[in-house]
């Protein structure tokens, strides 16, 4: 699989969010994203329930692995089950902020010991067949310089097969995740230069892409893009992104057309007892803007909860939006444009 994997277009790692339900539906939206876990800890691989940990389904593919940890010889234990269990590509974090990762030391906070990171990625390296990747950020608090970041990636960058950047600092004293994701201003410029100076690097720019437009312009200069938050609120969102990116593959027709794809996997996954929330949580943003998307949207917050709702609440939830309307809405004034 080494090189082969397509990083023009791609789905950011969510704790919480970007679960192996979230990735089905998601998949049907954008046939050719890559997708990302949830970040998954080194050491709860090793401790704990690795198999329901790296649980996920083929038809998921392709799918990344972000795990985290700092222990060299923990996260090539890590990343060879993330490479037995079939994960295309395993991406170390080294982006988040947490007050929870700081203490474990990892996350943003290794963005200090890049000789440390370089260790911990040519010990992956060496368990697995696939690529390996970083996920960081501009640099942090004290550290927001351009010089920072260049020498981060010119230590870590022979053990590394691609980085992804999240185009802001980490502020690690006293901000929450929340805000490291807001207050921090974004500056895809310095991700650009990073590109322009090194050519054969592998550059993802994340952060703030909410339009086609704006992807666009970055894919112009760097590797790749990854979308994170429009992707979660906006689902349809990626199915448009993929249409534009990739114009020779199918997509869904229209909304609808995507729930009815994915009712079959609903309801198999009912059969083995998850809960219908676990799944249509993941579908609240799906009419956004469209007439009727509230009250699906109610509709499926309170009935689809109930322990014991099937799939017939989805495709109910689902008449509140004419079919007629489906597919006629796009987001943003500057997608429509461009
Ligand atoms: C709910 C939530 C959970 C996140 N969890 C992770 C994570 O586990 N690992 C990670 O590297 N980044 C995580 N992030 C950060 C995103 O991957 C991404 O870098 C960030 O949201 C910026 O991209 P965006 O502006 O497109 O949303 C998370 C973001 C959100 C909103």
């Amino acid at each position: 699989m080494m090189g082969m994997i397509d990083r023009r277009l791609s789905v950011a790692p969510m704790m919480k969010w970007t679960d192996r339900h979230y990735r089905r539906m998601l998949r049907l939206c954008a046939p050719n994203a890559l997708l990302y876990t949830e970040m998954v800890s080194a050491d709860a691989l090793r401790h704990g329930n690795a198999k329901r940990l790296l649980q996920f389904t083929q038809e998921e593919h392709p799918v990344a692995l972000q795990i985290g940890g700092a222990d060299p010889k923990v996260l090539a234990y890590a990343t060879r089950l993330g490479f037995e269990a079939g994960y295309c590509e395993i991406n170390l974090n080294v982006g988040c902020p947490s007050e929870r990762v700081q203490h474990g030391r990892f996350g943003a906070c290794l963005m200090t010991e890049p000789e440390l990171i370089a260790q911990c990625l040519t010990a992956m390296r060496e368990t697995c067949d696939v690529p390996v990747t970083v996920k960081c950020r501009l640099g942090l608090d004290g550290e927001n310089r351009y010089e920072f970041l260049r020498r981060f990636i010119d230590t870590v960058m022979p053990s590394c097969d691609a980085f992804i950047v999240h185009a802001r600092i980490a502020v690690l004293n006293g901000l929450s995740p929340k805000l490291n994701r807001e207050i921090p201003p974004l500056d895809p410029a310095r991700v650009y230069r990073l590109k322009c100076e090194l050519p054969e690097l592998c550059v993802v720019l994340n952060g703030g892409i909410v339009n086609l437009g704006q992807a666009r312009k970055a894919l112009e200069r760097c590797d790749g893009i990854m979308i994170g938050r429009e992707a979660y609120h906006n689902p349809w969102f990626l199915r448009e992104l993929n249409r534009a990116l990739f114009p020779s593959t199918p997509v869904m027709r229209d909304r609808h057309a995507l729930l009815e794809a994915y009712l079959p996997y609903v309801e198999s996954e009912l059969a083995t007892g998850t809960r219908l929330w676990a799944m249509v949580r993941h579908l609240l943003g799906l009419f956004n803007g469209l007439p009727g998307a509230r009250r699906f949207r109610r509709h499926l917050s309170t009935a689809a909860r109930v322990a014991d709702a099937d799939a017939s609440t989805l495709t109910y939830a689902a008449r509140m939006v004419s079919r007629e309307l489906d597919n006629t809405y796009v987001r943003t004034p500057e997608a429509a444009l461009s």
